[in-house]
């Protein structure tokens, strides 16, 4: 039930690597960041946002958790294969070279699933990526090619951000199983 002055968490669904895959995601950073400079994101927040649903009020939490339950589509490889660079937002990122069908799948149902009971968001085009550094500069040129990572995606989670005295932290809700995972 809606409470006046109701607490709104800020929100997002996101792919969130295990422990090797962000070793190998962040071994990235150290030659990134002598090129471009900026600030190196924090290993344990290093994740792909599927659906950013921003301010969300507190009463909605368990039936986002529901709707999110309702999605049904597999699991799949994702292979970073280079660094890029967003001049309008400063920050260099990884990314695959094409979204993986099965991404893509995921992506719409989770949207379609998410409008069904109501949620708000922006529709952009998604294109998925792993910011590695904020405050960077870069030009247009092509960054040097880094070795892959091959990520195992079995599952994707419910994220809360929250604002820490060190720039965002994050939290990770729930988790949302893809089929075939183990
Ligand atoms: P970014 O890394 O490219 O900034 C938490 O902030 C996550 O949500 C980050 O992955 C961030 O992407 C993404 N995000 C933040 N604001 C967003 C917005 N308005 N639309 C889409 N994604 C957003």
């Amino acid at each position: 039930m809606k409470q006046p002055d109701e607490k709104k968490l800020r929100l997002f669904f996101a792919f969130w690597p295990n422990d090797a895959e962000r070793a190998a995601m962040a071994a990235w950073q150290p030659a990134l960041r002598e090129l471009c400079g900026g600030r190196v994101m924090r290993t344990d927040t290093l994740h792909t946002t599927l659906v950013f649903l921003g301010e969300v009020a507190e009463h909605r939490l368990q039936a986002l958790q529901l709707a999110a339950r309702e999605v049904n589509c597999p699991g799949f490889e994702l292979i970073l294969t280079a660094v890029h660079y967003w001049g309008h937002n400063h920050i260099a990122y990884a990314a695959p070279d094409a979204v993986p069908p099965h991404l893509a799948e995921l992506v719409g149902e989770l949207e379609r699933t998410l409008r069904r009971h109501r949620f708000h968001f922006d529709a952009r085009p998604y294109k998925p990526h792993v910011t590695l550094l904020r405050n960077a500069q870069w030009s247009d040129a092509c960054l040097p090619p880094m070795a892959a990572v091959r990520w195992q995606v079995d599952d994707f989670a419910l994220v809360q951000s929250l604002n820490g005295e060190e720039g965002a932290r994050y939290e990770v809700l729930a988790r949302f199983p893809l089929q075939g995972a183990a």
